[in-house]
This record gives C-alpha cells, structure tokens and sequence, in this order.
C-alpha cells in the first residue's frame, strides 16, 4: 500500500522516491517521448541520476498505476510565484499512452489544486505540431488562449540551426474548475 498525496480512479500520485528510477528511467531514456520536451533523451545513467534529482524537488509528481505499482508518469507543477498561476507539463512512459492515463492524472491534479492548494489559474504551453499534447489540453477542458509564433525550439536542424516553432497556451480558471464541477 502505498501513501499517495491524492488518487483517482487507476492512478495515485505522490512524490517521487528513490525506488522509482529504472520504472522513471524508462521514460527519460525513449527518444520519441523526449522529442516535444525541453531536453534530449537521456542516457541510462544520466536517467537513474536524474530520477534521484526529482525526489528532492518539488514541482515533480510521479503518477503510479495502482493496480500494479509502477510508476508510468511525472507531471511537472510549478507556481509563476506571482498571482496564484502554475504551469503544468507532464510525460508518460510511451508504452501506457492511448489509455487515458494521463488525462486522468492531469484532470486529478486539477482537482488536487484548485480544491487543496487553493490554485486560481493553471496554464500550459504545447507546441502545436505535438497532436497527443494539444488533445489532452483540449480534453481536459482547458481554454485554448492563444498562439505563440515561432516563440521556442526545442530541436536543431542538420545544420544546428534551431527549429523555431508555434507554442498553444491553455489554461484554466479556479471559477471555470468550479463552474464545471
Ligand atoms: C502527451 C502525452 C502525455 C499524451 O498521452 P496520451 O496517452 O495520448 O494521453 P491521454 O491520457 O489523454 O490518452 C488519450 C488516448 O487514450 C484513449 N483512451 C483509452 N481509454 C481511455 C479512457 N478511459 N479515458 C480517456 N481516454 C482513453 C483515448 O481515446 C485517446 O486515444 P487516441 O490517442 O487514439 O486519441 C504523451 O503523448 C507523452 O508523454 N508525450 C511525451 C511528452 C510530451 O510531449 N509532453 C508534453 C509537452 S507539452
């Protein structure tokens, strides 16, 4: 049994401890599932070391399929420190997408903080060439806010040029959370 922060329906969420690094790793090191993310793929020892890392802090919240225990998601959460608004981001191991998992982890840390932590706005930013990203966001109920263009890149091109691309910003209002719920 595990101590879980909050819970829903297959999922528990909690901080990340020590023993979650080669079930973390697994996400860290995968090519295809570090592609939209502010980093490159890590390697397996660059990943066992960053796993540690997360245990210490604090915008990190590792997502555990409770029927088995394996941790197969971190959602990053962290406060702008001014008026109440957090940006949210997350990342699934890619062999558990397209069940649902991480709508359901995100729409349970929405509950977590609006209702607990008293949260007044959450936004989130995706580039909008990443599709699973953008629908999550979408199915989530977060309101499409507006188009950054050309605003950050995340990848190089042959050259090591940078690839500029359009990021969708999404957010959702404590009244909107409550309006709906
Ligand atoms: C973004 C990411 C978390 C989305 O994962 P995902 O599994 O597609 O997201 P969801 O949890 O919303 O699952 C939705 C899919 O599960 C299906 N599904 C199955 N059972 C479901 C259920 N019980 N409830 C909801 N959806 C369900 C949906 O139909 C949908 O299928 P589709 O992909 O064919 O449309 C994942 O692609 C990822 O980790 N990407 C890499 C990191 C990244 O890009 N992060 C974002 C940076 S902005």
């Amino acid at each position: 049994m595990q101590d879980f922060l909050f819970e829903s329906e297959r999922l528990g969420i909690r901080r990340f401890l020590p023993t979650d690094a080669e079930d973390f790793a697994e996400i860290l090191t995968d090519e295809i599932t570090s592609y939209f993310e502010p980093y490159e793929a890590f390697s397996e020892q660059a990943a066992l070391k960053e796993a540690e890392r997360l245990t210490y802090d604090e915008r990190f919240f590792a997502v555990i399929l409770k029927d088995s225990g394996k941790l197969i998601g971190k959602i990053y959460f962290e406060s702008m420190k001014y008026f109440g608004s957090y940006e949210i981001g997350y990342s699934f191991n890619r062999s558990f997408w397209g069940n649902g998992y991480a709508s359901e982890a995100v729409g349970a840390m929405f509950k977590y903080a609006f209702e607990k932590m008293k949260v007044r706005r959450i936004y989130a930013e995706a580039d909008v060439r990443n599709e699973r990203s953008v629908k999550l966001l979408e199915r989530a109920g977060m309101r499409r806010e507006g188009t950054f263009i050309k605003s950050a890149y995340f990848q190089k091109d042959e050259n090591g040029k940078p690839v500029w691309s359009d990021f969708a910003c999404f957010a959702l209002l404590s009244e909107d959370f409550f309006g709906n719920n």
